[in-house]
């Protein structure tokens, strides 16, 4: 069995991050949110990968390289434009050959791994399995409809008017029998070739569509709210260790991570948080659910509920929370007058000031 991993895409929701780089190379508890995938994948037992890029193919082939540091064996599959889950499938189908497969969006998160329904899937062979779990907002989603007797009748994208609350995660398993039916789709109103629309297809072909309802945790970290709900998530779980300097007035509440060669000079870091790599945090308090990633300066700020990504600088900032800050961004307060806010925005940048 092969695996697919999807990390190419947009990344619209995620802009300006994805404007530089690449949303799943994002780190989650200073990890790319990519490697809990392919983790999860080998363990599982898959480690023939093959990871669909676009434009940021570079900057993934440098993060996970040729997958040995993982156990895998990584072939990159360049995709020229991000046509759709199921083109996706398509550009890969050579390389896929007759195998099984598992296709793994690059962004998303599943709590508990997938080696069950990986064994399971196995062992009865339908032609799809997929994966659903309830959620609030499914016309976010790709919404799948169950007849009485728990068979999949109706898969739609993104519905106006879901016919379920049972939103398609991020997770599918195929036969080949899935290349007939990507063969026979056509694009979207949206102009992308859905894997929705396969996996319909392969409905009405009379072709055995299993689903599994999952309740565990399952997050598409593909916008920023969500993004930092995983971190927080997989932040209680971190392994506190004090591996970097911490001086006596400073003080580490909870579970709390500092990474080799950081350090922490009078201030109070609450947990879960994790401090990275070669980071310095003066005279500031870090908050729960905090990541902030190698390299970084925090001087006489807060920082709450957010994601920092390296090389970014933040001094005299005053309190910042629920906030997903860029590599090599320098935040700073101004000292004097006139009191106001000077900004050097990307484009689609998003802030919120209090005034
Ligand atoms: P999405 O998050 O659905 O799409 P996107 O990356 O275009 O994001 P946005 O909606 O914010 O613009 O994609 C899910 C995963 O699949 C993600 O890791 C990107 C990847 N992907 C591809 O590799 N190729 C594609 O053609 C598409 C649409 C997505």
């Amino acid at each position: 069995m092969k695996a697919l991993v999807l990390a190419g895409g947009t990344g619209s929701r995620l802009r300006p991050i994805t404007h530089t780089s690449a949303k799943q190379l994002v780190p989650v508890a200073n990890k790319p949110v990519l490697f809990y995938g392919i983790e999860s994948l080998v363990a599982a037992d898959i480690t023939d990968i093959g990871i669909v890029t676009g434009d940021t193919s570079a900057e993934i082939e440098a993060a996970v390289g040729d997958g040995s540091a993982f156990g895998a064996r990584v072939t990159y599959l360049a995709q020229e434009r991000p046509l759709g889950l199921a083109h996706a499938v398509h550009i890969a189908r050579d390389w896929l050959g007759d195998e099984d497969f598992v296709m793994y969006l690059g962004d998303n998160f599943v709590v508990g791994g997938i080696k069950e329904l990986v064994d399971t899937f196995r062992a009865e062979r339908p032609d799809a399995g997929i994966l659903l779990t309830k959620v609030a907002d499914p016309s976010a989603f790709g919404v799948a409809e169950l007849d009485a007797g728990g068979r999949v009748v109706n898969l739609e994208e993104k519905p106006a008017a879901p016919r379920s609350d049972l939103a398609l995660v991020g997770v599918y398993l195929f036969s080949p029998a899935v290349h007939e039916a990507v063969a026979a789709i056509g694009p979207s109103a949206r102009g992308e070739l859905e894997i929705t629309d396969a996996i319909q297809w392969l409905v009405e072909h009379g072709r055995h569509v299993q689903p599994t309802v999952i309740s565990g945790y399952w997050k598409d970290t593909g916008n920023v709210t969500d993004m930092l709900e995983v971190n927080r998530s997989v932040l209680e779980q971190v392994e506190p260790a004090r591996l970097g300097a911490v001086d006596d007035a400073s003080e580490l509440i909870g579970r709390v991570r500092i990474e080799p060669g950081a350090s922490v000079v009078r201030s109070r870091i609450v947990g879960p948080a994790v401090i990275g790599p070669d980071t310095t945090v003066i005279d500031s308090y870090v908050g729960p659910s905090t990541s902030v990633d190698g390299d970084c300066v925090i001087t006489s700020s807060e920082l709450e509920f957010s994601i920092v990504l390296g090389g970014s600088r933040i001094e005299h900032a005053g309190r910042i929370e629920g906030s997903l800050i860029g590599r090599g961004v320098h935040v700073t307060g101004a000292q004097r007058a006139p009191r106001a806010h000077r900004l050097v925005l990307g484009d689609h940048s998003r802030v919120q000031i209090t005034t």
